[in-house]
C-alpha cells in the first residue's frame, strides 16, 4: 500500500493515527537534533517530523540522505505540531516517522519547485514536467480541467452535439499561414492542418445537426504573442436557424456559468457595442471596459482655432480628441513629457499631446495657455466630465491615426494609474464589423472576419464599396478578444458575390471552396456560430497575462518545444520517403 492518506488530508482529528503517505521531498529541514521533512503530493503538504532519541539514528541517517525531489513512502504517526503552522491546512499537525522507503531519487532540480520559483521561463519550459509540479502551474491546468468539464456540461444541455472534425485537410481561410503535412503516398502533395474547423462546421449544419461544438486544436503559422500559440484550443460552435442576438444569448450565458461556477462571479448584462462605436468611443475593436476615459470629440468646437495643429487637423477633416485621467492632475512636467514621447512613437505617429490640468484647487493650467482662454478650456473639461485632480489629453491627427494612437494611450493611462484590476470582469459584444478591409500590399480587399461571414442585408446593395457592415460579432472581456464569430452566407449567389469582391477568382474558387458553394445549393439551412479562445478564457479567470501559463505544453515565443527541441530536422531517408529533396 503507498498511501493511508493523501498529504493534504490530515488534520488535528487524526491525531494518533497511523498512517502511511507516498509523494515528493519539497524540502528537508536539519536543526542536528531535530529534523523535518515537508512531503508534497497533489492534494497538498504534509510535514513530516524525526527526532534523536525517539527516531533510530538508522531512520534519521536515512532521511538524511533524502534529496530534493526523492519519490519516497512513509509510515508514521500523527502527532500534534508545536508550533503550528496557519498558512497550511496541515498546519496543527505533523507526522513522526518510524519508516522511509525510497521509491526513487532524483537529480536536484534546475530551478526551485515552490510557488515563487527562481527559474527563468525558458528553463521552466525545458523542464516543463518540474514546473508542473509547481502548485500555481497545478491549479492552472486544474482550472483548465473544470472549464472543459462546465463547458461541455453547458453546451450539452443546450442540445450542442460534439463531433470531431479531421486534421488533416486542405488550407483554411482564417487569415494565418497554414501548417503543412507531407504525403508519403501522393508525394509532392500536402495536407493543411486546419487554422479552425470552419468549412466543416458550415457542413454540419447543411447535414441538419443544427447545434455542434468540438473543443479542437487550431494550428496557424503566425507571429506569436502572449496570446497567440501556433497551435491553440477553440470552444467551436455552430447553430442553425439562429440570428446575432440568439448567439449573443447562448453564448453570454457560457462565460457566465463558468465565472460564476469558478468565481462566484455574477458578470451581469454583456453591453453590446456597434464597432462603429467601439472605434469611435475607445478607437479600438476590443475595448477594455474596466475602466472609463472615453473619448471625447472636440473637433466641431475646434472649427474657428488659430492653434496651429488643431487648425491643420481640423481642415483636414481629421479629429481633436480627449480623454480624461482620472486623479492624474498631479503629473509632473516629467511624466507628461515621457507621455508625449509614447505617443510621438513611430508607431503611432502623433506630432504632439496637448494636457490640460485641473487642479485640486480649481485653477486650470495647461500646455496650451497661450492659445486657449479658461472658458474654452472649461468647456474641454466639462465635455469630458472631469473633476478635480483630473488630467485632460488631448491628440488630433487623422481620424483613424488618432483614434488608434488614443486608445493605446488611453491603454498606457490604465496601466499608469493602476485601473486594470485582474480581479474585476469586464466583458462585452462588439457587432457589424465591416466585411472587408482594404489589403494595400496586395491591392485588393481582405475578408476581416472570413469569406464565409454575411454582409449586414440593408448593406447587400453597397458590396461593391467595401463599406458594407458584417453580421460579424466578437466577445471581448478586459481588452482581450476571447471570441469571435458570424452568421454565414448560406445562400450560394451571395457567397459567390462576396468571393468576387474578395478577388477570388473562379477557378480559385473551385478548387478551394468548390465543395463549400456545391453544398450551399443543397438546401443549406440559415446559420451562424462563434469560436471561443479556449486557452484566453483559461488565462484569464487565472488570472494570467500569458496563454502559455494554462497550457500544459506550450510553444515559446519563437515557437519552439523547449522540452522536445523541436521543430527539428528529420533524415534523410524520410525526406526521400517524402519525396523532399533538400539543398542540404
Ligand atoms: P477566429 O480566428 O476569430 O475565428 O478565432 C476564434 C478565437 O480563437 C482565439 N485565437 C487564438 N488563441 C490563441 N492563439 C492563437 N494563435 C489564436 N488565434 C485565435 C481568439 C479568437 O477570438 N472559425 C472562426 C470562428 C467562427 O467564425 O465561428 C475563427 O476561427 O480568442
Amino acid at each position: 500500500m503507498y498511501r493511508s492518506h493523501n498529504c493534504g488530508e490530515l488534520r488535528a482529528q487524526n491525531i494518533n493515527q497511523n498512517v502511511v503517505l507516498s509523494g515528493w521531498v519539497q524540502r528537508v529541514r536539519d536543526k542536528g537534533h531535530l529534523l523535518w521533512i515537508m512531503l508534497r503530493d497533489k492534494t497538498g503538504e504534509t510535514q513530516l517530523f524525526l527526532e534523536e532519541g525517539t527516531t533510530s539514528a538508522e531512520l534519521l541517517a536515512q532521511a538524511r540522505d533524502l534529496g530534493r525531489e526523492y519519490v519516497i513512502r512513509i509510515e508514521g504517526r500523527v502527532i500534534e505540531r508545536a508550533s503550528k503552522n496557519t498558512n497550511i491546512p496541515t498546519g496543527d499537525i505533523e507526522v513522526a516517522v518510524s519508516k522511509i522507503e525510497v521509491l526513487n531519487s532524483s537529480e536536484t532540480p534546475p530551478f526551485t519547485i515552490e510557488d515563487d520559483t527562481d527559474g527563468g521561463e525558458e528553463l521552466r519550459m525545458q523542464y516543463r514536467y518540474l514546473d508542473l509540479r509547481r502548485k500555481p502551474m497545478r491549479d492552472n491546468i486544474l482550472l483548465r480541467h473544470r472549464m472543459l468539464q462546465l463547458v461541455r456540461n453547458y453546451l450539452s444541455t443546450q442540445e450542442f452535439v460534439e463531433i470531431e472534425t479531421p486534421y488533416l485537410i486542405k488550407s483554411t481561410p482564417e487569415g494565418a499561414r497554414d501548417f503543412v503535412v507531407p504525403s508519403r503516398m501522393h508525394q509532392g502533395q500536402f495536407y493543411a492542418l486546419p487554422q479552425s474547423p470552419q468549412t466543416f462546421k458550415q457542413l454540419l449544419m447543411i447535414s441538419g445537426f443544427e447545434r455542434y461544438f468540438q473543443i479542437v486544436r487550431c494550428f496557424r503559422d503566425e507571429d506569436f504573442r502572449a496570446d497567440r500559440q501556433p497551435e491553440f484550443t477553440q470552444i467551436d460552435c455552430e447553430l442553425s436557424f439562429v440570428n446575432e442576438q440568439d448567439i449573443i444569448n447562448v453564448f453570454t450565458g457560457m462565460v457566465k456559468t463558468i465565472f460564476n461556477e469558478v468565481k462566484g462571479i455574477d458578470l451581469g448584462e454583456f453591453p453590446v457595442l456597434t464597432y462603429a462605436e467601439a472605434m469611435r468611443n475607445y478607437g479600438n475593436d476590443r475595448p477594455d471596459l474596466r475602466y472609463g476615459m472615453k473619448f471625447n470629440y472636440l473637433t466641431e468646437s475646434l472649427s474657428g482655432t488659430d492653434f496651429p495643429p488643431f487648425k491643420n487637423t481640423v481642415d483636414a477633416g481629421g479629429d481633436v480628441i480627449s480623454i480624461c485621467a482620472p486623479g492624474a492632475a498631479s503629473y509632473t512636467r516629467k511624466q507628461l513629457d515621457k507621455l508625449t514621447d509614447f505617443i510621438k512613437d513611430p508607431r503611432f505617429g502623433m506630432q504632439g499631446l496637448v494636457w490640460v490640468k485641473y487642479e485640486e484647487d480649481g485653477s486650470i493650467k495647461s500646455s496650451v495657455d497661450k492659445f486657449f482662454d479658461e472658458e474654452t478650456k472649461k468647456a474641454w473639461l466639462t465635455m469630458a466630465n472631469a473633476t478635480k485632480g483630473d488630467l485632460l489629453l488631448i491628440l488630433a491627427a487623422q481620424t483613424n491615426a488618432v483614434q488608434k494612437a488614443m486608445s493605446e494611450l488611453r491603454i498606457e493611462m490604465a496601466k499608469q494609474l493602476e485601473l486594470r484590476n485582474p480581479n474585476v470582469f469586464a466583458p462585452c459584444w462588439v457587432v457589424e464589423f465591416p466585411l472587408v478591409e482594404w489589403n494595400p500590399e496586395q491591392n485588393r480587399f481582405d475578408a476581416m472576419h472570413h469569406p464565409f461571414t454575411a454582409p449586414q442585408p440593408e448593406d447587400e446593395g453597397i458590396l461593391d464599396t467595401g463599406n458594407a457592415r458584417s453580421r460579424a460579432y466578437d466577445m471581448v472581456i478586459n481588452g482581450m478578444e476571447v471570441g469571435g464569430g458570424s452568421i454565414r452566407i448560406h445562400d450560394a449567389e451571395m457567397q459567390n458575390k462576396v468571393f468576387s469582391l474578395l478577388g477570388i477568382s473562379e477557378q480559385e474558387r473551385e478548387n478551394k471552396f468548390g465543395f463549400l458553394i456545391r453544398s450551399l445549393k443543397n438546401g443549406a439551412p440559415p446559420h451562424g456560430g462563434i469560436a471561443f479562445g479556449f486557452d484566453r478564457l483559461c488565462a484569464i479567470l487565472a488570472g494570467t497575462e500569458s496563454i502559455r501559463d494554462v497550457i500544459a505544453f506550450p510553444k515559446n515565443n519563437a515557437g519552439r518545444d523547449m522540452m522536445l527541441d523541436a521543430p527539428a530536422f528529420i533524415d534523410q531517408l524520410q525526406l526521400n520517403e517524402l519525396g523532399i529533396s533538400t539543398n542540404s
